[in-house]
């Protein structure tokens, strides 16, 4: 009946945070409109200080907003029903250092509820989708950044959420680890979750974006589908595969007779990213063996 309502829901939303005298010091968001729908991933873009963290706050009902109307899952951010189907990875993890990643999961689920055999099963698959299965009775303090990214991740993930708001996922995590935690966001999506997501690196969350909102000092500066907004209307390119030389050309000399002028051709460019992903592959494969975290299994088969 009310499958058009958006998942996350907010229009001139404002939260302007106030000096000792309450004078008005930062106006962190600044008039924000954003609409979710149901099983996109959604990103959240801009420099530091932009007014993410803040945003995402807000519609965690964990900071009032001083204007605007915010809604969750059609509700307000604070109701108790609402909490209960989102999941959360904050900027910073707060952990309990002397808890291991087990102990740690056993902790949040608690909070949901959650209980003997159904939690402990979570807690295998989680752990085993993050790549954290091996790490025993280590503790939680002794994680490197992006183990505890990994751990965070697990952790908002435990109430199988319908909406996931991840605050800046990649942070901390090496070319590997990012692919692996946009892996899983795409994954989530598939299983028809809702993901918002922020990040400074827009490069890490390109690909992984349905639609993005960029911000800048609190506004929206520029929103829409990431296709649309990395298109350059009149710049087109034509994609050709492997070209004998003669061929070649033959096509460009047509080119030029359309055009006028000789195009300019240069070879297709992978991206960095891939490049790093198959030097590491090879170098697995070389020395058989994984490198630092064990690779990741497969999506937590709990999460609807
Ligand atoms: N608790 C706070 N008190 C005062 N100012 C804050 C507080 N939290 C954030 N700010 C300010 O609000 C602005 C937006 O911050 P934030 O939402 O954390 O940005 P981002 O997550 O995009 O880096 C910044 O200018 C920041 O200094
Ligand atoms: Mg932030």
């Amino acid at each position: 009946m009310m499958s058009e309502e958006p998942i996350v829901y907010t229009q001139g939303l404002q939260k302007i945070f106030k000096d000792f005298w309450r004078r008005p010091r930062a106006r962190a968001v600044d008039g924000i409109d954003l609409s979710l729908k149901p099983g996109e991933v959604y990103g959240l873009l801009g420099p530091n200080g932009s007014g993410k963290s803040t945003t995402i706050k807000v519609l965690l009902g964990l900071l009032h907003p001083d204007g605007g109307e915010v809604r969750v899952l059609g509700r307000p951010p604070r109701d108790v029903q609402v909490k209960s189907r989102v999941g959360y990875l904050p900027e910073e993890s707060y952990l309990y250092p002397y808890l291991d990643a087990r102990e740690t999961l056993r902790f949040y689920a608690a909070l949901f509820g959650l209980k003997g055999e159904l939690r402990e099963q979570r807690i295998d698959q989680l752990l085993d989708m993050v790549g954290l299965a091996h790490t025993g009775r280590r503790r939680v303090g002794e994680f490197s950044k992006g183990m505890a990214r990994r751990i965070g991740l697990a952790q908002a993930l435990i109430n199988d959420p319908d909406l996931v708001i991840l605050d800046e996922p990649t942070s901390g995590l090496d070319p590997l680890g990012t692919r692996q935690v946009k892996d899983i966001v795409s994954a989530l999506a598939k299983r028809g979750k809702t993901i918002l997501l922020s990040s400074h690196l827009l490069a890490d969350v390109e690909d992984v974006c349905d639609r993005v909102t960029i911000l800048y000092g609190g506004k929206v500066r520029a929103s829409g589908p990431i296709r649309e907004l990395l298109q350059m209307a009149n710049n087109l390119q034509i994609k050709l595969g492997d070209l004998p030389d003669e061929k070649r050309e033959e096509l460009l000399t047509a080119l030029e007779g359309v055009l006028g002028t000789r195009p300019d051709i240069e070879p297709t460019r992978r991206d960095l990213e891939t490049l790093f992903l198959e030097v590491v592959a090879q170098a697995r494969r070389e020395t058989g063996e994984g490198s630092g975290t064990r690779e990741e299994g497969e999506l937590a088969g709990f999460l609807q």
